[in-house]
């Protein structure tokens, strides 16, 4: 499968695109378009097989406060709000998981972490992770951040996971031959 990772284009085809998991899928389907068209807080990356979207990342801009890094990051950087890029969507499409277009999807976003970095400061990526993802961030390297505010009881709680900049190079696994 030759999968390529590129920005969202107002002409694809995002009406039946499935996941497994109906808010992503609503949010691709109704949102992403509009948040990075008329809206411009985010902007979405598609993986594709020639026209067909197979998944899709979105991410936007964000700061984190110091106190909520790990201890051992927190050494050497100013007491105020840091440039982070955050992982806001993720996701691919259910008749092509397991074949590798969420690691194209996240060597995308590594990728813009580091050109952040270069271009205006970025100190490292966080993801509100669904229960059910924690641990595909977690190999990639990604530990849980402290959560500072309230959390609500009813559903639940995405866990904030953060991996640094500086590690995104180690984390990223060497490429695999996609499977078919
Ligand atoms: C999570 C998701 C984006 C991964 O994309 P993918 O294209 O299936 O992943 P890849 O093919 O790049 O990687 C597959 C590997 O990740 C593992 N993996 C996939 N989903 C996982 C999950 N939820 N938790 C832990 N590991 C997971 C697979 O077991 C596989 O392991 P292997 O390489 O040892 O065989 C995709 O499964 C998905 O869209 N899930 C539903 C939506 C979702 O949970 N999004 C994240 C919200 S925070």
């Amino acid at each position: 499968m030759a999968i390529e990772v590129r920005p969202l284009r107002e002409t694809d085809d995002r009406t039946s695109f499935q996941s497994g998991d109906e808010q992503l899928d609503i949010f691709f389907r109704r949102f992403a378009g509009q948040n990075q068209f008329r809206h411009h807080i985010g902007a979405t990356y598609v993986a594709v097989e020639g026209e067909t979207v197979l998944g899709f990342a979105t991410v936007t801009v964000g700061q984190i406060e110091i106190e909520r890094l790990p201890l051992n990051l927190r050494r050497r950087l100013p007491d105020y709000p840091l440039p982070i890029l955050r992982l806001a969507r993720l996701a691919a499409r259910r008749d092509a998981q397991g074949k590798g277009v969420g690691e194209h999807l996240m060597r995308a976003v590594f990728t813009i972490a580091r050109e952040l970095r270069e271009k205006l400061g970025c100190v490292g990526v966080v993801v509100d992770a669904k229960p059910a993802a924690e641990s595909y961030y977690s190999r990639y390297g990604f530990v849980a951040l402290e959560v500072v505010e309230g959390t609500l009881e009813e559903r639940p709680t995405p866990k904030p996971m953060f991996l640094p900049v500086s590690a995104i190079i180690q984390a990223v696994r060497p490429a695999r031959p996609s499977k078919k």
